[in-house]
């Protein structure tokens, strides 16, 4: 209780003096329910008497640009952003959120947390502007104290986002979570906190901890910090505390070495973690505290021994993705960005490169769990912009403090491996680009000595030479062709692929596997993703990069399409990278004069054409105009000798290999029935892949990733449907698609559907959409209330299909 003499108190209440926040613990109120939004500006709507009412109630994260328009599809053909953007529109947003605290809560040390806001926002706290924020993709936080009240308090926030910002998709407005610290007067600064680990030995884990503890009190405030490693399981494997004193309305920086005996450590095969437990004591009282989760490892690099983690050898299987989670938009819901993740490492992945902008909490927080490293990337322009309304534009005054966050946030994550400072800058090579490498690199290091620095760069020598020289490791977009060469040159240079094509897959691997220096692959992409429409099915055209029109909308290179479902490029990479999750299978080349998608020949192609994709195959023996013509088929096979059968007939056995590019090719006689390829090892059947015929759909299977959702009003169930022939064979034949109606009551909304078909551009909302061979997906999301969850499933021609989930209490699990 403060000792406060009567008038004082009088105007404490009044809120007219500023007392030292009362001895309560830290709290982290997640702030993602009831906000209200309009697509539209709104001139007042920063002040608490605007007259909201009308606006729509949502959860953020959240993107106003994939939500329906008056025409009920979210798509514009005019879009300004064009096929960049996917044809979807971004322009000015509002939100607004009222938030109730307690006296106590409005008298602690406060600050609103912004994991990314796209773009060029402004904030306002009840009615005073507090912020403005440019960058669309770095975290913020603002210093609240003194700012709110008791009672009711009013956030508002307008972004503008102006097209063309962006070369993909970019969504619009707070796609990633919101939260609200409220400290004690003596606290840890939370983005103080940097934990490295020099050494990572089975026998030793030494653990540095650099914390700041500040103190907003009018006298220096003597505090305990106290540092503990609790393992997976409970235990605390290292603990130490330190009596501080910290200067009145100051900080005070500290650093602390801890020592983990027999360390269980972090590697993308055995991703194992510890939380780092940190208190402010004050007299005894706990006042705050801090956990973060961390690994124990290290990383190294160098051009005769590549990349180790621990020291033990790892080479990147690398792919590229955005930031979007499709139907979703560019809405950051965790459980969207942890699939992500999971979807490439279940496909032989353990390496992300996250193009071209910062990754979310999330993203990392699965990459730490599931054992992905991450290049984090920083910007795709500098001081040169590459669309008229991209952060070009902001860079100059903005740069240090996003560069800042992008370090400050990912810093404690094991996943992440390199910092990269930028992609296709397009002043690579001049002077202001080396001067700005260089500057970029160095704020990097001084905020994180423990990883290296590097660029993606996609030009010749010697302006790529120039730019490398800025970092520690060189990102070559394409151009695998100089590695030999320019290993010559620079002997000490370590290389990698930051971008690749899919159809040269091969080439791109095989350097990894020969050349020491080069130390990884990263496709271009992984995952597919919302615009450059149709780069990996029509590619570039001789109109320099014209791409795929209006309904285009998917840039559909993504090796896992949009709805997760791995396509045949996935296939090729896990044999290429003898990964053993499909060690051998089959797909079928698209018969002459028929085609899947319309469009390929569009454009006249520029030679040499870039293709972003694989080979115009599929997992399919269902071609009914193709009884007694030749068709082609591929196997793809880690097994040295592979035999193809068609309805129990040897087709005849064939050597792959290196030479062979782990492919062997049959041309078949068409009959329906059942295509077999067996792989043999030793002489010895090793694995096999079936293809099977299939009939009319009779039935659609539903599959559910969970059967519980948590009822915190985010958490999300992934649903997929399959179409089925009699014999529960899948219909991947365009002619058996059927429309689907998904109905859902009870506990959840659905949040999203999509089929994965780069051109279908229908609403990601109706809950009607047509299955893309064979499939489609939709995404429940829990409301606030515990209960049952039931779904309907209605199926053109088809029985309906039901599911039942529940919606449990809890607030959590989904961060
Ligand atoms: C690269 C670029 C990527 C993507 C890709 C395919 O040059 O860095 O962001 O645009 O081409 O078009």
């Amino acid at each position: 209780m403060l000792n406060l003499t009567p008038f004082a108190r009088v105007l404490l209440l009044a809120g007219l003096i500023a007392a030292e926040p009362a001895a309560s613990k830290a709290e982290q109120l997640n702030l993602s329910q009831d906000w209200l939004v309009h697509k539209t500006d709104a001139a007042g709507a920063d002040q608490g008497g605007y007259d909201d009412r009308g606006w729509t109630r949502i959860v953020v994260p959240h993107d106003a640009s994939i939500m329906d328009g008056s025409d009920g599809t979210p798509f514009d053909a005019n879009a300004e952003a064009g096929q960049d953007s996917g044809y979807l529109p971004g322009g000015i947003v509002w939100y607004r959120k009222h938030l109730s605290l307690s006296t106590a809560q409005a008298a602690q040390v406060a600050r609103l947390n912004f994991e990314a806001v796209y773009m060029d926002a402004q904030i306002w706290v009840n009615g005073q502007p507090v912020a403005t924020h440019r960058y669309g993709y770095s975290a913020f936080s603002i210093d609240l104290t003194g700012k709110l009240r008791a009672g009711d308090n009013l956030i508002a926030v307008r972004v503008n986002h102006e097209d063309p910002s962006s070369r993909w998709y970019a969504g619009t407005g707070l796609i990633r979570p919101v939260s609200l610290d409220l400290m004690n007067c003596a606290h840890i600064e939370p983005d103080s906190i940097a934990i490295t680990t020099p050494v990572a030995t089975p026998k030793t884990g030494e653990v540095s901890v650099a914390t700041t503890v500040a103190n907003c009190a009018a006298g220096a405030k003597s505090v305990e910090l106290v540092n503990r490693v609790v393992a997976a399981n409970g235990d605390v494997v290292a603990s130490a505390a330190i009596r501080l004193s910290a200067p009145a309305k100051g900080r005070m920086a500290h650093k602390q070495n801890l020592t983990v005996p027999d360390p269980a450590l972090w590697s993308p095969e055995s991703p194992n973690l510890y939380t780092l437990v940190q208190q402010v004591r004050v007299g005894g009282a706990v006042v705050d505290e801090r956990r973060t989760r961390f690994g124990i490892r290290t990383i190294s690099v160098d051009a005769v021994k590549g990349l180790r983690i621990n020291g033990q050898p790892v080479r990147l299987r690398g792919g590229n993705i955005h930031h979007d989670n499709y139907m979703l938009g560019a809405a950051g819901f965790p459980n969207a960005d942890t699939r992500k993740v999971a979807l490439m490492k279940a496909a032989g992945y353990n390496a992300i490169r996250m193009a071209h902008n910062p990754a979310s909490q999330a993203t990392l927080d699965a990459a730490d769990q599931l054992g992905m490293l991450v290049i984090d990337e920083a910007f795709d322009a500098w001081n040169k912009n590459k669309r008229p309304k991209d952060y070009a534009r902001f860079f100059a005054d903005n740069w240090e403090r996003d560069i800042t966050s992008l370090v400050v946030s990912g810093r404690n994550h094991p996943s992440v491996l390199f910092w990269s400072i930028g992609n296709e800058i397009p002043e690579s090579g001049t002077p202001l680009g080396v001067e700005t490498g260089r500057k970029l690199a160095r704020v990097v290091r001084s905020l994180d000595p423990s990883r290296p620095v590097t660029q993606g760069v996609n030009a010749e020598p010697p302006l790529d030479d120039a730019q490398f020289a800025t970092g520690d490791v060189a990102g070559y977009n394409y151009h695998a062709n100089l590695f030999a060469g320019d290993h010559d040159r620079f002997p000490d240079r370590v290389m990698f692929t930051s971008e690749s094509t899919s159809k040269d897959a091969f080439d791109y691997w095989h350097p990894v596997e020969t050349m020491p220096w080069v130390i990884g692959d990263f496709v271009w992409t992984a995952v597919d993703y919302i615009g450059e429409t149709g780069i990996g099915w029509m590619g570039y055209s001789q109109d320099w990069q014209k791409l795929g029109p209006y309904p285009w909308h998917l840039a559909y290179c993504g090796e896992i399409d949009a709805i997760g479902r791995k396509r045949p490029a996935a296939y090729y990479r896990e044999v290429l990278w003898k990964t053993g999750i499909d060690p051998i299978s089959a797909f079928v080349r698209q018969p002459k004069e028929t085609q899947d998608l319309p469009d390929r020949g569009l454009f006249p192609t520029t030679p040499p054409h870039l293709d972003w994709s694989l080979d115009d195959v599929h997992p399919s023996w269902t071609w009914p105009d193709q009884v007694g013509k030749a068709v082609e088929v591929d196997v793809y096979s880690e097994f040295p000798e592979v035999e193809l059968f068609l309805n129990g007939k040897s087709l005849g056995r064939k050597g792959v290999g290196v030479a062979s590019q782990y492919k062997a090719t049959y041309s078949v006689a068409y009959a329906p029935g059942k295509l077999v390829a067996i792989g043999y090892r030793d002489g010895r059947e090793a694995g096999r892949w079936e293809l099977r015929t299939a009939g009319d759909p009779v039935r659609a299977q539903l599959h559910s990733d969970k059967t519980q959702i948590v009822a915190n009003g985010e958490d999300l169930a992934y649903v997929n449907l399959t179409l089925l022939d009699d014999d529960g064979t899948p219909i991947y034949a365009r002619d058996g698609d059927r429309q689907v109606t998904v109905h859902v009551s009870g506990a959840a909304a659905l949040a999203g559907i999509g089929n994965g078909n780069p051109m279908d551009a229908a609403s990601f909302q109706s809950g009607k959409r047509t299955t893309f061979h064979g499939q489609l997906a939709f995404v429940l999301r829990g409301l606030n209330q515990p209960g049952k969850i039931q779904v309907t499933v209605d199926i053109d021609g088809l029985p309906a299909q039901y599911l039942r989930l529940d919606a449990v209490a809890g607030n959590g699990g989904t961060r």
